[in-house]
């Protein structure tokens, strides 16, 4: 990814100390926070100084080998029990948590002494990283077949390269499109409560030169009952063994329009955001968040100072609930970095079977 030409990854791990793109300062501040405790990128997850589903999980493998570097050795166990167990407190719908605290412990589990298990801690998160980086890459190959010389497409949220170490998911497809010299228009949803459309999404397209606009939300309908929308691509922050995908508060919506006007809807994901644990969307975690986030906005005033505003009278009330799901049957295909799969059971479980680095097609 790049930022004023320079190429960044969203998080990155150098001798110990954590490092991020503080995604709460965007699009207004471009700030980097280093993080020196296994806490510290904990609370940096749950305060969504990062955020999206794959970074959440490349943090929480850095956390974990903080929390190794960190661990004395004649506790280790119960050190590690605590740092897993304020880790998976902090995002509970995002599969790629889960994923990447699972991976890290297993990598452990065979280390003779403390030395082993600090470079192999540091190795697996490493790779974590790696690993979800190289998915993105692979998942915009596969996506921008879909995509023809010219397109428009609606995305929502942020699933572009902040939402993951690099390239993203949704927005990967674009990018690998936009680089080989299609013509890509993006219409990013703003998001609401946290704005991560209007704030993030349309930042990173600028960065690497991809038109976008910023609709509210609720201007999708409209928009695609115009007939102005070639595809909608969303991301997921966790797919059910049976297809059904939990992502973004809203995305359900954009799915409904989708198959009325008879639009393709695509869900774009690595095969980690994949729970073969959940049978349907009804088993996946659905994140709370405080009804500050919708009672209040941050932006930036005239003078260039970030300020946070009410917008509803002092004794309203709201619910935010961060994620909804979409069921299968309104999905026309997910694209994956093993390849383009129909949201169904058995080819889900194929695709999970299927070896790490094959990619193969199979557009339903
Ligand atoms: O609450 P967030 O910002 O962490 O939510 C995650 C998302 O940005 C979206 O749901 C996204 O589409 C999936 S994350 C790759």
């Amino acid at each position: 990814m790049r930022v004023q030409g320079v190429s960044y990854r969203t998080v990155w791990m150098d001798r110990g100390v954590v490092n991020m793109i503080d995604q709460r300062a965007l699009p207004f501040h471009f700030a980097i926070v280093s993080l020196p405790t296994y806490r510290d990128t904990a609370e940096a997850i749950r305060d969504m100084t990062v955020r999206g589903a794959g970074v959440i999980g490349v943090a929480a493998g850095y956390a974990m080998a903080q929390a190794v570097l960190e661990a004395p050795p004649a506790s280790f166990d119960d050190a590690m029990a605590t740092a897993e167990s304020v880790l998976r407190a902090t995002r509970p719908t995002a599969q790629n948590l889960f994923y990447a605290i699972e991976r890290m412990r297993a990598s452990l589990s065979g280390c003779r002494d403390a030395a082993q298990r600090r470079a192999q801690a540091v190795a697996c998160a490493q790779a974590i990283a790696d690993e979800d980086a190289a998915a993105g890459e692979a998942i915009g190959m596969c996506g921008q077949a879909i995509l023809g010389a010219s397109a428009t497409v609606i995305t929502h949220c942020n699933a572009g390269w902040l939402a993951f170490a690099d390239w993203g998911t949704a927005l990967a497809p674009i990018y690998q499109a936009h680089r080989e010299g299609k013509r890509i228009h993006v219409y990013a949803t703003e998001t609401r409560p946290r704005s991560q459309g209007a704030k993030l999404t349309a930042w990173e397209l600028a960065q690497e030169g991809v038109p976008c606009t910023i609709i509210p939300d609720t201007a999708a309908g409209s928009v695609i009952r115009r007939g102005l929308i070639t595809c909608v691509i969303v991301g997921a922050d966790r797919i059910a063994a049976n297809g059904d995908v939990a992502n973004k508060i809203g995305t359900y919506p954009l799915a409904v329009l989708a198959q009325t006007h008879r639009v393709p809807f695509y869900v774009a994901a690595p095969t980690t955001t994949i729970d073969l644990a959940c049978a349907t969307g009804d088993a996946i975690p659905i994140e709370e968040r405080s009804e500050e986030e919708v009672l209040w906005v941050t932006g930036l005033t005239a003078d260039g100072r970030l300020e946070r505003v009410r917008i509803a009278a002092a004794d309203a009330r709201a619910r935010n609930w961060a994620f909804d799901v979409t069921p299968a049957s309104l999905i026309t295909a997910l694209i994956t970095n093993r390849g383009i799969i129909a949201a169904e059971p058995r080819a889900i479980r194929d695709i999970m079977r299927a070896h790490p680095s094959g990619v193969t097609a199979l557009i339903p």
